[in-house]
């Protein structure tokens, strides 16, 4: 399973790049719009424009930039426009009428989509028969309504694999390292996580003790 940052921005990627670990960014119009702000930054058509392409070369693989249209037809102009930007962009495109319309044209044209907010097995189908490259079911945003988002991977894992469905499910909306385990046992291709969680796969607290007590015992002896 691959991982990526579900982040816009560039101090995060660029460390978790450095590590060596990275496959690839997420972003939503919810990321991009927080990044701005904490800059003090307007955004603007320009502006967009070349952050993602900053976060394309810092990303070094696939980054999803999401269009902010709800209609087909400006979907698909937003979309070639955001995939212009640079060979490493995915559209994203919500799940709706509009975007499965959208996502076959661009796919068409050899565009490649990820389909975002997914919430059942079945809006995955449509959107892998609408030429999708990826799905992203949401697995924090089903948990947080008591429901199970690991149920929501699995059926969507099992649907891609007896179809043989031609399209990448990315583990979305995690929200813990267990959410990380999970999908990368349930087979999701990528997961897809906060910069923080990245942070929290990492570290143990026996390790950290382990190392300094390593030291401890190097330091009476060492020559
Ligand atoms: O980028 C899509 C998804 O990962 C959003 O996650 O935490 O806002 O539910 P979250």
């Amino acid at each position: 399973m691959e991982l990526y940052l579900d982040t816009a921005n560039l101090e995060e990627i660029r460390e978790i790049a450095g590590w060596g670990v990275l496959s690839g960014v997420t972003t939503n119009p919810t990321l991009v719009a927080k990044e701005f702000a904490a800059r003090g930054e307007r955004l603007t058509e320009e502006g967009l424009a070349a952050h993602l392409r900053a976060v394309c070369e810092a990303a070094g693989g696939p980054v999803s930039a999401e269009v902010t249209a709800l209609e087909a037809e400006a979907m698909v102009t937003e979309g070639r426009r955001l995939a212009a930007l640079h060979p490493q962009i995915v559209v994203k495109l919500p799940t709706t009428e509009e975007g499965l319309k959208a996502c076959r044209r661009l796919s068409a044209e050899g565009v490649r989509v990820n389909m975002t907010l997914i919430f059942s097995a079945n809006q995955a189908l449509l959107a892998a028969r609408a030429g999708a490259s990826y799905v992203s079911p949401f697995l924090g945003r089903v948990d947080d309504i008591s429901w199970d988002g690991g149920q929501l991977l699995r059926e969507i894992v099992e649907m891609a694999q007896v179809q043989d469905l031609p399209v990448r499910v990315i583990a979305a909306s995690i929200r813990h390292p267990r959410h990380v385990t999970e999908a990368a046992l349930l087979g999701a291709d990528i997961a897809t996580m906060p910069h923080a969680v990245f942070k929290q796969l990492l570290k143990h607290p026996l390790t950290d003790l382990g190392l300094k007590r390593f030291m401890e015992d190097w330091e009476k002896v060492k020559p």
